[in-house]
């Protein structure tokens, strides 16, 4: 049975996987894409990023993202648009321009609705808000607009698409601390303040051996502020070599995560971020590591994989 079976049979909505768009290129990869059996929801790991849906002031290009969003429609699969606003693939023009509170809130509401208005289920409509000591990163939206530019980003959001679930992303938010305390306060307020907010994105990078141990813990703390969430970029990486121990322990840590997301409801389903070690990000961002995913670069499922199998 492939792992989406598993996951829906397990009453999740999906069990998914980002993709980028030259790897479509590659049949062997998209033969095993191609069977559904594992994968019923996509994320698009680049193409619908700042950079690359509005590259110049107000020209929107959606070749490429179209090519994933097309791919989710015509299998029924889950799309979650990634993502709206966030301080990296930004075109230069965002911060060269030196937009005053007023000008930027104009560019920020235009690319929100047009992207969200434009296709998926589910938008990361912020991505990466928070430094590691729960304080905002200052990038260019909170430089001119504070806080601001939060609820400005997800209400322009919701008038593009009512029905798109919204959500903030973020790492380090997956286990009890500072980081994810201050985005559970910053959520209270957001819903005080009657700004729409459906969800919580976890990232959830984590390295072999060392998986936090509140997961459940901490996604409950979500789950009890109304709010449904989803593990939305897994991979878990080892430094190289791989070894048949790191394997094994890998194995076990993916069965962690999955079971945590199986053990709240509020928990939507799982994405990998990308399936194979083949197209993992982690080698050229992670010098040392790698090996982060359920299938071999070889396309050959590794124990991982069969972590996330009996977990679900
Ligand atoms: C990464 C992609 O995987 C890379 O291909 C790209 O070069 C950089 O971005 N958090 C996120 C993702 O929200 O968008 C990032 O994706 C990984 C970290």
């Amino acid at each position: 049975k492939g792992l989406n079976y598993l996951a829906r049979n397990a009453g999740k909505l999906y069990f998914g996987t980002a993709t980028d768009n030259s790897e479509l290129n590659d049949t062997t990869y998209t033969g095993i894409m191609d069977n559904y059996l594992h994968f019923g929801q996509l994320t698009p790991e680049n193409s619908m990023k700042w950079d690359a849906t509005e590259p110049e002031p107000g020209v929107f290009t959606f070749a490429a993202g179209d090519v994933i969003a097309n791919l989710a429609k015509s299998y029924g699969m889950y799309l979650r648009g990634h993502n709206c606003v966030w301080y990296e693939q930004l075109p230069d023009w965002v911060t060269v321009n030196n937009y005053n509170a007023t000008g930027l809130t104009a560019v920020v509401e235009n690319h929100v609705s047009t992207l969200v208005g434009h296709y998926a289920d589910a938008w990361d409509v912020i991505n990466e808000p928070l430094n590691d000591n729960g304080t905002f990163r200052e990038d260019v939206f909170y430089n001119t607009l504070g806080t601001e530019y939060i609820p400005i980003a997800l209400k322009a959001a919701r008038a593009a698409d009512p029905n798109a679930k919204l959500y903030i992303n973020d790492y380090n938010i997956e286990y009890v601390g500072t980081k994810s305390t201050a985005l559970q306060n910053l959520i209270k307020e957001l819903q005080a303040d009657g700004v729409p907010i459906d969800g919580v994105g976890m990232e959830s990078h984590f390295i072999v051996g060392e998986v936090p141990t509140t997961l459940v813990e901490n996604f409950q703390a979500y789950a009890d502020l109304g709010l449904e969430f989803a593990i939305t970029e897994l991979d878990i990486r080892m430094e190289l070599p791989e070894t048949a121990a790191l394997l094994e322990q890998q194995k076990t840590d993916f069965y962690t995560v999955v079971n945590a997301c199986l053990s709240v409801s509020a928990c939507k389903g799982v994405t990998v971020w990308d399936w194979t070690d083949k197209y993992s990000w982690i080698p050229s961002t992670f010098p040392g590591y790698g090996a982060a995913c359920p299938w071999d670069a070889n396309f050959v499922r590794k124990p991982a994989f069969d972590g996330i199998a009996i977990a679900f």
